[in-house]
């Protein structure tokens, strides 16, 4: 039918079915992308748009709804000469927009509050826009800058001086306008949809009928692709030496949602294809989904994997059984937590293209040089032959370190001889993605009489999935850091990442630390109770100092800032427990109680014991433009504007001075992977390096000093020092390999050492530090929870963007209060984002960041890594603090309110 509407002001007729999604119409059809589509199923948000000045989700209005109707969408907020208009200004400026995949949702809903003529209080912000969800921010921002949309404070910075100023993000503009490219918001001409075969059984063995017949049969649909298609190695795993995992199953599923075939075809033919129709054989096979059942079964998912045990892990120092005969209190438990799913808004998705003997990738990601390899291994390619360029990220948390969508459209676009490109649904995104390893953890510790901590013992079984993934990082990491940041003197922690029928755990922001540090966290509170001892003033006294080993034998000499952090919370705690201790006080029969609970993080930063470079090139053109290089993926978090921050400083120029290049296979140098709190750190150290030799290498033209001031005016650049002034006129000088006048490439290693048999060594060159108090109240009929407040210090060393980290502080909040609350990934059951509860507004209280800054001397600029610590203390923090309200220790993560009640009575019951 015919559908006549305006957008944005401007009339439109589309011939369409009267039933299609008008977010397909305003994307697919009047390529207005900037409305987003994360689930089809209007849980998200992310496609709202104003009908008639009202709120709606685009993709659940069918086109017909909208006969004669005004739609607005985020291209229309612009202001009259198409820059920024206010509201979107004011995102940038208060840093609401992280990855900008829900940012013209909420800008939308925003338009629509601050229409309506409502009294904007922050309450009328959350109701407003609590349609719409967010992963990565926390929300906090988003409210600010709708309450604060008339008088946005704009921050530039100067010459030489931008670390440490909240600039707005450098990449931020695409994404308040809705012009950031995500991977599914460009198709190429003429391109093949693929559509992938996943297994409906937790492991079954399959084959297939005559699938050429198939082809033969189904117009519109080109190929089916199976194991046997696969030009190279069908096989990947982002650690080479445990890599596992075929990108289409061969014969035996290991895990529902697993990929055992990909369709290519005609767009409108593959997405009215029943993919159920393909002639396929299962044959279910029993399953080991528990780590428990896989570790006492005699069958095997990988034949040289012997008990199911991938990977076994172990940090051991002192005598254990000596520390526990020293220790007068000693406190032990066991905890339990679920498979958690990143559930970032922008599900998978990118397109290839053939071009001769190169194959380009485009599409969302967090390791494109990885990403590379591993697609030039699969499709049987020198790497130099594919080029992987990462689309916006629309939130990555770890998850999209790992191949998933890239295989299929690889092998279509290179076996078809035509453009290829995919959009994973949320349900395969959910089905066929990582997780946060599901945990089963053990624990013991002990004190003296004056609570200082003696031993720890710590065993956790970590439950990996099918395939190894990052498996073995979690099984390595988790012993070295479930000591917490404390001097613990005799140590012991093994752990075990066990195969199961699951899709493969993997990483997600810390690694398995979250997960160890609830065990650890909850139990030094009973232990603190048990001595006697103010739990702020037992983590003071226990608390790791320069000087003092940690449980690896490293020493730092400098840089350990869990102190100053506990330190800035004290006055928060004591209040805190003075108006809880008052509430409590008062019998109001209400059923209420309140509670406070605190808990700390570190988390080495990069790699544990493993090289991990990363390199920044910057170079100088003829007409003066200063390019940077520089290919760590912002996935949200803000790499783009921390580096060009840092390398701005370096070179000696104002951070607008520099334009941004890449990432881009072809066009930047390897930043390695974003993950792991790595790029401020490592990143960050090779571009302060880059910057430095380019400076030098322009101060080298002159006799200027050290401390010269360089001035870039269009083709010159003019170098002033106290007793001199010279001007360079670019376009006059040679050009060197890459086409610049100067350029500078710089690689940074962080310097660490591996570990020995007993897990001594020094595995990382720097850790972050950090800690919550999380203050709540109890309804202690019910079991519900409702959060009043988290205060959260952490140690950054150097802040080089103080809003950008109190977006991550807060972002990684919302997704510890997930982890501790209502998050809980069951395969077949949680598939999808209205039965997989995520934060909302209404979620996250009010937090507050104090930020620290020990400098550490590794860092660029003192500054450490940040975007895991932030997340690790949340959960125990509730968790001690829903204890301390009303006695119930949670051990089976999340605390729904079924499971506090229960505690609650168990407590009553004692
Ligand atoms: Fe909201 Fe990423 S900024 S989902």
């Amino acid at each position: 039918m015919n559908v006549t509407f305006s957008v944005n002001g401007k009339n439109c007729s589309v011939d369409a079915a009267p039933t299609e999604r008008l977010s397909d119409v305003l994307r697919a059809r009047l390529q207005l992308t900037g409305t987003k589509v994360g689930c089809d199923a209007g849980d998200c948000g992310a496609c709202t748009v104003l009908i008639n000045g009202e709120m709606a989700c685009a993709c659940l209005t069918a086109v017909a709804q909208v006969e004669g109707a005004k739609i607005t969408t985020v291209e229309g907020l612009a202001s009259r000469d198409g820059t920024v208009g206010q509201l979107q200004q004011s995102f940038l400026q208060h840093g609401a927009a992280q990855c900008g995949i829900c940012t013209p949702g909420m800008l939308m809903a925003a338009t629509q509050l601050l229409k309506s003529k409502k009294t904007v209080t922050r309450q009328a912000v959350q109701d407003a826009l609590g349609g719409v969800l967010c992963r990565c921010t926390g929300y906090s921002k988003i409210v600010d800058a709708v309450m604060k949309v008339a008088s946005p404070a704009k921050i530039v910075a100067g010459t030489g001086r931008a670390v440490g100023l909240s600039i707005a993000r450098l990449d931020g503009t695409p994404k308040v306008m809705g012009e950031d490219v995500f991977g599914a918001d460009t198709v190429p001409e003429n391109a093949v949809l693929v559509r992938v075969l996943r297994s409906p059984h937790h492991t079954a063995r399959f084959s297939f009928g005559d699938l050429d017949q198939f082809v033969r049969d189904t117009p519109g649909v080109l190929a089916v692709f199976t194991a046997r298609d696969i030009p190279g190695k069908n096989q990947f795993g982002v650690i080479p030496a445990f890599a596992d995992q075929p990108a289409l199953a061969d014969g035996i599923a290991k895990f529902r949602g697993e990929a055992v075939a990909a369709l290519a075809g005609e767009p409108e033919a593959m997405r009215q294809l029943d993919l159920d129709t393909l002639p396929i054989r299962w044959e279910a096979l029993p399953e080991l989904r528990e780590s428990g059942m896989a570790l006492t079964s005699n069958a095997l998912l990988h034949d040289h994997r012997p008990g199911n045990i991938l990977v076994q892990g172990r940090v051991e120092r002192g005598d254990i059984d000596l520390g526990f005969r020293a220790a007068a209190h000693i406190a032990e438990d066991v905890f339990t937590t679920p498979f958690i799913e990143h559930a970032y808004i922008e599900p998978e998705a990118g397109y290839a293209v053939r071009e001769g003997d190169r194959l380009t990738v485009f599409g969302c990601t967090q390791a494109p040089h990885m990403d590379k390899e591993a697609i030039a291994e699969i499709m049987g390619l020198r790497s130099d032959q594919v080029r992987v360029m990462p689309s916006a990220c629309g939130g990555g948390f770890g998850s999209k370190l790992d191949l998933s969508f890239q295989p299929y459209i690889a092998l279509a676009a290179w076996t078809l001889n035509r453009p290829a490109y995919i959009v994973y649904t949320r349900r395969e995104s959910m089905q066929s993605t990582t997780k946060r390893h599901p945990s089963d953890m053990r624990i013991k510790a002990g004190c003296d009489v004056n609570g200082r901590i003696t031993a720890v013992d710590f065993e956790g079984v970590f439950n990996t999935g099918a395939y190894s993934s990052w498996g073995p990082t979690v099984a390595n990491r988790v012993p070295v850091h479930a000591s917490g940041p404390y001097f613990t003197p005799h140590y012991r922690a093994r752990s075990k990442a066990v195969l199961t029928h699951s899709m493969p755990s993997g990483a997600f922001r810390g690694f398995g630390v979250p997960q160890a540090m609830v065990a650890l966290e909850c139990i030094y509170d009973q232990l603190a109770d048990a001595a006697g001892i103010d739990r702020m003033e037992f983590r003071l006294l226990n608390a790791l100092r320069n000087g003092e080993p940690t449980v690896t034998g490293q020493v730092f000499q400098a840089g350990v800032g869990i102190v100053e952090c506990l330190t800035a919370l004290r006055p928060a705690w004591a209040k805190a427990l003075q108006a809880a201790n008052a509430f409590n006080g008062r019998t109001n029969g209400s059923g209420l109680r309140k509670g406070v609970g605190l808990a700390t993080c570190w988390y080495g930063c990069g790699n544990t014991s493993l090289p991990n470079p990363s390199t920044i090139r910057m170079g100088i053109t003829p007409d003066g433009r200063i390019m940077l290089h520089q290919g760590a993926t912002d996935i949200g978090q803000g790499a783009n504007t921390v580096i060009a921050q840092i390398a701005a400083d370096a070179l000696g120029v104002p951070v607008g001075a520099l334009t941004l290049v890449g990432p881009d296979t072809d066009l930047t140098p390897d930043a390695g992977k974003t993950s792991a709190s790595r790029q401020t750190f490592v990143t960050g150290n090779a571009a302060k390096r880059a910057g430095e030799a380019l400076r030098q290498t322009v101060l080298a033209q002159t006799n200027a000093g050290a401390t010269a001031k360089l001035s870039f005016n269009g083709r010159s650049v003019t170098i002033a020092g106290p007793n001199m002034k010279s001007t360079l006129q670019l376009g006059e000088l040679p050009l060197d390999s890459r086409g610049y006048v100067f350029s500078a490439e710089e690689t940074y290693d962080p310097p660490t050492q591996p570990l020995n048999k007993d897990g001594q060594g020094e595995p990382y060159a720097v850790y972050g530090y950090g800690a919550q108090v999380c203050e709540l109240t109890v309804n202690t009929a019910l079991g519900t929870v409702k959060l009043d407040r988290i205060t959260a210090a952490h140690d950054v060393g150097k802040a080089i963007n103080p809003m950008l980290v109190e977006g991550q502080i807060e972002g990684g909040i919302a997704q510890g209060i997930g982890m501790a609350l209502m998050e809980d990934y069951v395969p077949g059951r949680t598939e999808n984002l209205h039965d997989y509860l995520i934060p909302t507004f209404g979620d996250v209280p009010e937090i507050k960041s104090i930020i620290v800054e020990v400098a550490d001397p590794h860092g660029p600029y003192g500054a450490k890594g940040l975007g895991e610590h932030v997340l690790i203390p949340t959960a125990p923090a509730i968790l001690n603090a829903i204890r301390h309200a009303t006695g119930a220790v949670i051990r089976n993560l999340p605390a729904t309110p079924d499971k506090v009640y229960a505690a609650i009575k168990e407590v009553q019951t004692r």
